[in-house]
């Protein structure tokens, strides 16, 4: 079924649109039809949802019917419309690009754009030679039936021994292996959270974490980071989990996602005894935890503290390798484990055996791998910093001592205009709403440092010239006081 947005709600998603820069350079049905492409990249407004009728929207945004017919068309022209005679108009994407179900772009499209919306690095350069290897490797497998539901004994090994090198013993039974740390959530909310259960996230947090919470029906409430400082407030968080009793909590510790905050350890043991005393069953994400950018020695992981097997620990191999590895892991009680297989065969059975091998070779390599990750994401982060202390002075950033975001407090609330207007200018952003639940955290936007610093610098260029044009096109007009009589 299509869902259809009014006028009014449009309106209201639409905002400031005539402001938008170029605003006076184009016509309006123009800024109008570059708002709505902007609400539809930044995920603002879904895919397949039904635009109002021309006139319904003219009378929302009270503008001419004509203007409206124009900038309809001119989305249908790009692509971003689809319409059909008496059944309306419903939104897409054109043809080379596509939507994830949060909006996040994949990266088929425009190749002249530099994309700060995915905080993840290119392959590393032994990723070919892993995959070769793997190849070789393959044969041993080819007798069996290739149907490995917690993963290939070999990965559950290597995986293990990288949380007992961390001071956390674990067992290969402890382990297993699915397709991405994505997936790891998905299966472990639904064994761990029925449908419309309560849940407690960061915010902000990881827009697909909130996505996969959403398919579940979870009621989510939210514990605020300081964008600077600590991050969490340790009385807070926890008073909140023994006051609200959530069935779970979904918290990234290391060089969250997305602010970089680190959580300390003492936290981190005080954390998991209120979640025992509360019936809370943490989910711990530990997608960045390789990627520490200064010498300071990590806290123990989470888990660590753990008595009760009240912590599931999810992690990957996306960040510190590479995302079209979709390889991923839970670490769990050894039961947990055999219940989250069992669920897994109704879903996707198992993890493709050769990628598992590929993972099995990279890991192998891990030290070298991750020290130049590391260091290379280091250089990036300074290179954006420095560029942003430059050309945008006004906006606040802690820098983050791991990860691979920076979470930047810009000087207004205007981070889905800027997405917008970004985008116009060969930059996609991911603006700060998306990383919370109700469309608030308009005055910060996540920025990546994945990307060569060349990119980051002349990213940083483009943003701060519309940053500039913002301001001009919002600047209010003096005009003559109409007369009453
Ligand atoms: C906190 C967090 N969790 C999970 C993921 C998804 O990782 P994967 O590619 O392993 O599914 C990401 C990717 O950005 C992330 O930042």
């Amino acid at each position: 079924m299509t869902s259809q947005v009014r006028g009014a709600q449009l309106a209201r998603l639409l905002g400031q649109w005539h402001a938008l820069p170029g605003r006076r350079r184009s016509p309006d049905y123009a800024a109008l039809a570059a708002a709505v492409r902007g609400l539809l990249a930044d995920g603002r407004l879904p895919l397949g949802v039904r635009l109002p009728a021309e006139r319904e929207l003219a009378e929302a945004l009270r503008i001419s019917r004509t203007t409206v017919t124009a900038a309809y068309g001119q989305l249908r022209e790009t692509g971003h419309l689809a319409s059909r005679r008496g059944a309306g108009s419903w939104t897409r994407l054109p043809g080379t690009h596509r939507v994830a179900s949060t909006g996040l772009w994949t990266p088929l499209d425009d190749r002249d754009m530099i994309d700060l919306g995915v905080a993840a690095l290119a392959a590393p350069p032994q990723l070919v030679p892993a995959a070769r290897a793997a190849t070789e490797d393959l044969p041993r497998y080819l007798g069996g039936a290739g149907y490995h539901p917690t993963g290939i004994i070999e990965l559950r090994e290597a995986v293990a021994r990288s949380y007992t090198a961390r001071g956390l013993p674990t067992s290969a039974e402890q382990i297993m292996v699915t397709n991405g740390t994505q997936h790891a959530l998905d299966l472990v909310l639904r064994l761990a959270l029925a449908p419309g259960g309560n849940v407690l996230v960061e915010s902000p947090t990881y827009p697909n974490a909130l996505a996969a919470l959403s398919a579940r029906r979870a009621r989510i409430a939210t514990h605020g980071l300081a964008a600077d400082g600590a991050g969490w407030d340790a009385d807070l968080l926890l008073g909140t989990i023994r006051q609200t009793r959530p069935k779970l909590a979904y918290l990234i510790p290391e060089f969250q996602n997305p602010t970089g905050h680190l959580m300390p350890t003492a936290l981190r043991e005080r954390l998991v005894a209120a979640a025992h005393a509360a019936g809370t069953d943490l989910v711990v994400d530990e997608s960045f935890v390789d990627l520490p950018l200064e010498d300071t020695e990590p806290p123990p992981p989470v888990a660590a503290f753990d008595r009760h097997s009240r912590v599931i620990s999810i992690g990957g191999m996306s960040k510190p390798y590479w995302g079209g590895l979709r390889i991923g892991w839970v670490r769990a009680a050894a039961p947990q484990v055999q219940r989250l297989a069992a669920a897994r065969v109704g879903v996707d059975m198992a993890s493709p055996v050769l990628d598992q091998l590929v993972a099995v070779h990279l890991l192998a390599e891990a030290p070298a791998i991750v020290a130049a990750r590391r260091a290379q994401l280091a250089g990036q982060r300074d290179a954006l910093l420095a560029a942003l202390a430059e050309r945008l002075p006004d906006w606040r950033v802690t820098p983050p001592r791991g990860g691979v975001t920076l979470w930047a407090e810009l000087d207004g609330p205007i981070s889905s205009a800027l997405a917008r207007a970004a985008e116009e200018v060969g930059v996609r952003l991911a603006p700060g709403p998306r990383f919370g639940l109700d469309g608030t955290l308009e005055r910060f936007l996540r920025l990546p440092f994945t990307l060569p610093a060349a990119d980051l610098v002349e990213a940083v260029g483009r943003l701060a010239a519309v940053r500039y044009d913002l301001d001009r096109a919002g600047r209010p007009r003096w005009r003559e006081p109409s007369v009453i009589a």
